[in-house]
């Protein structure tokens, strides 16, 4: 593994000089504005490969040592892509074993991520190319990490993805009797006697089975590891200091992006907010989920690979981002742990699918607009708080959001349909960030003894030893918060026998005997502290097992039966919510026990709009105090000095619309 630790903020994005080869004047004018843009690093090449290797085995190079030779000259570095995220159009005509196909149907040669992983002709492909790029460039001053392929995903059903599936399915279950135990088989008549007789799921085929389902969600996501590590040996072995990364997309379903954790040395992530949609206010906090959840992979800094400065092309609605939020969403970003600022894309293409996608230079090629006055902007910005690259984000608080979890629950027949996994988690995450916590955003696999708090709501799937970490965390003094629909399954999608939460119980101290599916006009509800709140989704119906009564339902069958309970457990305490409710209960809720468990927010009482996110290095507090409100906010800051203004705070600062101040905290 290589370090990830860049000297000062990357700033910059995708740049395609390779769509510009006849337009050197273009290239030079490129070069002068991000000088003048405050940019840093760009990522080069990333769907060049038509232009890298126009003919099978011919390469051509030559303009992409001049790019880099004139970033180098600029003080600007590059992550170089490996070009895998499309193919020329020679290969896929005369190799069609590289296309993907679904349903006994091959697709045609077209559009980008359209290859099969498992191809060996692929593969090789992949690896000639990363290693040619990596003899020529991986000494070149101005390459200082890989970006590779471009947002891994998507599945493919050839034989040679079946007979990979097959031998990842024997590789797990050893026989063909553990796997029938493992997928419950004996249902509608599906018992297998041999591996050979497994197909994946496809819509012409086999899709009731729910074990098989995850276990094809899992077997797409470690054929993708395998095939990143294919095309990784090569600029590993030839260029070992390069730190590797991926661009991850935001809640991307496809990927347990976690399982990469070893293998990249930083993650990047792709983020496209619809700003200007809701709120910014609840755009920020589900941003800040996503982002919190990117760095939970692997618990170090990343990197924000593209964002657009301006707009998309690809919402129904495509919103200009307002003035000055670019700046606030990019400090937002490095609050919850960035090390870069990156867009897409440096400079708007004439043609094709993307030629409206926000760019920093647009189709009137000037510095004089207002998007490029705000980069340069942020530009200046991260110079300013340059002493923040490289902290880290340390959280008392964490939610568990875990991918195995949410593939099981969105493949599971009832109780509803729309599981709405992300949503719920969410919720719950932003109980404790809008209080100002930083908070963790983790799978099951991941450690729990550095926090405080643990919110695993919707805890569908418990694999094997989670309970007992869970048990021991909360013996410790930890206090957990579950919810509806939790421990009902284990890691092969078979329901624990003896109720749930299965092996949540003896921490919880309830058992849920029913649960009950509500429409979206119809409502339970709950009196918390004397108020009423509304509740519904899923109403999980419980007894009492050692568990004690907070909140009783308000209606129905189950009225008075108990909704929110609380469970004393060695040192520390579990609660159960059995019901999805709205926010305002959970803020509420979450602000006493947190307060309960000894937690105080760098800010208090934070006012409404307002969000805080802390990084720290070297025993230095760096708090990002950022205003979605839209109006002018005043805000209770400890004293410090305001990196981007370099004015002292403490007692009040006020923030105007989109204002943020980045303040070192005095110790
Ligand atoms: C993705 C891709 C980019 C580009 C942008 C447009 O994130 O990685 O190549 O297509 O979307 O928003
Ligand atoms: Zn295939």
């Amino acid at each position: 593994m290589a370090e990830f630790r860049l000297p000062v903020f990357g700033h910059g994005g995708d740049y395609n000089p390779d769509q510009w080869l006849d337009r050197p004047d273009i290239l030079l004018q490129d070069i002068e504005y991000m000088k003048e843009a405050g940019i840093t690093l760009v990522s080069v090449g990333i769907f060049a490969w038509a232009a890298l290797e126009p003919e099978e085995g011919k390469y051509n190079f030559g303009w992409l040592k001049d790019v880099l030779d004139r970033l180098h000259a600029a003080g600007i570095s590059a992550l170089l892509a490996t070009p895998s995220g499309a193919r020329p159009v020679w290969m896929s005509l005369k190799y069609p074993e590289v296309l993907r196909m679904h349903n006994d149907v091959r697709n045609h040669h077209g559009n980008r991520h359209n290859h099969c992983l498992t191809s060996p002709v692929y593969r090789e492909f992949v690896t000639k190319i990363n290693t040619k790029l990596a003899e020529e460039f991986g000494n070149h001053p101005a390459v200082i990490g890989w970006h590779v392929s471009n947002e891994y995903g998507g599945d493919c059903q050839c034989e040679l993805c079946q007979g990979a599936f097959r031998k990842w399915l024997k590789n797990r279950y050893g026989t063909i009797e553990n796997v029938n135990k493992a997928w419950w088989t004996g249902f509608w008549a599906k018992t297998f006697t041999d591996f050979d007789q497994i197909r994946s799921p496809e819509k012409i085929g086999e899709t009731s089975l729910t074990g098989m389902t995850l276990d094809w969600k899992r077997f797409v996501s470690d054929q993708t590891l395998d095939f990143f590590r294919c095309e990784i040996a090569p600029i590993r072995r030839i260029t070992p200091s390069l730190p590797v990364s991926i661009n991850t997309m935001t809640l991307f379903d496809g990927l347990d992006y976690s399982s990469f954790k070893d293998d990249v040395d930083f993650f990047g992530y792709d983020v496209y907010p619809k700003w200007g949609k809701k709120s910014d206010y609840r755009i920020a906090v589900d941003t800040a989920f996503t982002y919190d959840q990117v760095r939970g992979f692997n618990q170090k800094p990343w990197s924000l690979m593209e964002c657009t400065p301006s707009q998309v092309n690809w919402h129904e609605i495509c919103r200009m981002k307002h003035p000055g939020l670019h700046q606030l969403a990019s400090m937002q970003a490095v609050g919850h742990g960035a090390d870069t600022v990156m867009m897409f894309q440096w400079r708007k293409g004439r043609g094709g699918f993307e030629k409206f996608h926000g760019a920093v230079v647009g189709h009137d090629s000037t510095n004089k607009t207002r998007v490029f006055k705000e980069v340069k902007e942020v530009g200046e910005m991260l110079k300013n708080i340059r002493s923040v690259v490289t902290s880290g984000v340390k959280s008392k608080a964490a939610v568990i959001f875990d991918q195995q979890n949410r593939w099981a629950l969105e493949v599971a027949q009832g109780p509803r349909m729309d599981k709405d996994y992300c949503a719920v988690v969410r919720e719950h995450y932003e109980a404790l960030y809008s209080q100002g916590f930083n908070v963790d955003v983790i799978d099951e696999d991941k450690p729990f003894d550095a926090y405080s708090v643990i919110a695993a709501p919707y805890l569908y799937m418990v694999r094997k030893g989670v309970a007992e970490k869970l048990e021991k965390f909360v013996e410790n003094g930890g206090v957990l918060i579950l919810g509806f629909m939790s421990g009902h399954v284990d890691e092969s999608d078979l329901c624990y026998l003896g109720g749930a939460p299965g092996p949540l119980k003896k921490l919880s101290g309830v058992w849920a005997e029913e649960f009950d599916a509500l429409y979206e006009d119809q409502k339970n509800s709950l009196t918390y502290k004397g108020k009423e709140y509304e509740c519904g989704f899923i109403c999980d119906i419980l007894n009492l097992e050692g568990a004690k009564q907070v909140c009783a339902y308000g209606s129905d069958y189950y009225k008075d039966t108990p909704v929110v309970t609380v469970n004393e457990f060695g040192k520390g305490k579990t609660y159960y919510i059995a019901a999805r409710t709205e926010q305002a209960f959970l803020n509420e809720f979450y602000k006493d026990i947190c307060a309960d468990a000894g937690l105080e927010p760098p800010v208090q009482n934070l006012p409404e709009g307002v969000l805080v996110t802390e990084r720290e290095k070297d025993g230095k507090k760096y708090l990002f105090v950022m205003n979605f409100s839209r109006e002018e906010r005043r805000v209770c800051v400890p004293e410090g000095r305001n990196l981007l203004t370099g004015k002292e705070t403490g007692g009040c600062i006020v923030l105007g619309d989109n204002g943020v101040a980045v303040i070192e905290v005095y110790a």
